[in-house]
């Protein structure tokens, strides 16, 4: 089975792409490399003996999607390509909606011309727009909050509305709580451009002397230690997740990736520095516009359909998270 991977030189793309190579899937990638690096598709290589094959470009270039649909027998699509930054898209929306709404009206179009008709979509529990103490099931309400939510919900509408129109789709969208970690290797992991926005690669750099300190963006939440709660999940049960759902999903299907469990910041920096030995200098801060104080999955409909359920835990997180930043950041 051939597999197309949008986005599968950036941080979960690269971890997916390399778990199907391992499961003996054959993987196409195209990435247009605005947030990652060729050199990830050789690492690929190295850490599974196997090449995928590699395009670089965009999805919204309809030739080139037309070139690689005629060059491979493509069987399903992982769509990851996107961008993610909620605070630029806030300041450049129409970017967010052509890059993010109109690269996955260019793709699903190119799939119908043929006739490819799988997709795994990543979504965000940034749908959800809420906050509780309650686990969040897949039938809460959706509410983005910030433009980058408003290209997931539009890009899940427009799948919807693609099944609808023809039940011989199968689309699976994926609902990712927080990803962290890396690939055990240390080859491959997260690479933030610029200032990290979140938790983990903000914490890595500061453990590899980039930056003097974590601010901690909030210290006075409803939550157990006053700092946000969330569903950390290990990129790479995540990436098995994706290929549990080719497997397994049919027709229109949609799955929270979590673990089911809420970690304070407080608890996050405790675990790094606990699996690393590497203290981290901690300011408290004023709480970010438009966070959330505490979010987590209900991941047991992706338990029981799915048969996938995130096995990693928040210390191998932690260590494999540093041991990528490490060699990364030229400090192993
Ligand atoms: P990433 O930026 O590391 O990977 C995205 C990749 O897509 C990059 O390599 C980028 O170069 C590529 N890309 C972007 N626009 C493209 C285009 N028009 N054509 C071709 N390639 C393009 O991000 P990631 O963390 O791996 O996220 C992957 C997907 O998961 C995204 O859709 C993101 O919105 C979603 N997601 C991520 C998180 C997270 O916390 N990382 C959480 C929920 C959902
Ligand atoms: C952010 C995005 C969300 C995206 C998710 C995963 C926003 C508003 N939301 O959410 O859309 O799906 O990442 O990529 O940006 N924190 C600090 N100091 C920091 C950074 C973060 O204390 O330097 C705290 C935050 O206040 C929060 C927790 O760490 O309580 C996690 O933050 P982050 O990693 O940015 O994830 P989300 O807030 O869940």
């Amino acid at each position: 089975m051939k597999v197309l991977v949008t986005g599968g030189t950036g941080y979960i793309g690269s971890h997916t792409a390399a778990e199907l190579l391992m499961s003996g899937y054959e993987v196409v990638i195209v990435d247009n490399l605005s947030n990652s690096e060729a050199s990830v598709a050789e690492r690929i290589a190295r850490i599974t003996g196997k090449n995928p094959a590699f395009y670089i470009g965009d999805v919204l270039d309809e030739a080139l999607l037309d070139r690689i649909f005629s060059e491979h027998k493509i069987d399903a699509v992982i769509h990851f390509a996107a961008l993610k930054s909620v605070p630029a898209s806030m300041s450049n929306p129409l970017l967010y909606y052509h890059n993010n709404v109109s690269g996955t009206l260019s793709l699903c179009r190119a799939m119908h011309r043929y006739e490819v008709k799988n997709i795994v979509f990543s979504s965000s529990a940034t749908v959800y727009g809420i906050s509780d103490d309650k686990p969040i099931g897949e039938d809460a309400p959706l509410s983005p909050k910030n433009v980058y939510g408003n290209t997931k919900l539009m890009m899940e509408t427009v799948l919807t509305d693609l099944y609808r129109s023809d039940p011989e789709w199968n689309v699976t969208l994926l609902r990712y709580f927080n990803p962290i970690g890396a690939h055990e290797s240390g080859l491959i992991g997260e690479v933030p451009a610029g200032v990290p926005g979140n938790l983990m690669p903000y914490i890595t750099q500061v453990a590899a002397g980039l930056r003097p300190h974590l601010n901690i963006t909030g210290t006075d939440y409803d939550t157990p230690d006053g700092t946000g709660v969330r569903d950390y999940i290990h990129v790479v049960d995540l990436a098995r997740g994706h290929i549990k759902a080719l497997e397994n999903s049919r027709g229109l299907g949609i799955y929270n990736l979590g673990t089911g469990r809420g970690y304070s910041v407080r608890e996050i920096v405790r675990a790094f520095e606990e699996a690393t030995g590497v203290k981290i200098p901690c300011v408290e801060a004023p709480r970010r516009p438009g966070d959330l104080a505490c979010y987590f999955a209900d991941p047991s409909k992706a338990n029981t359909v799915l048969g996938w359920r995130a096995e990693k835990t928040l210390h191998e997180m932690c260590a494999d998270s540093w041991r990528f930043a490490k060699s990364y950041y030229g400090k192993a």
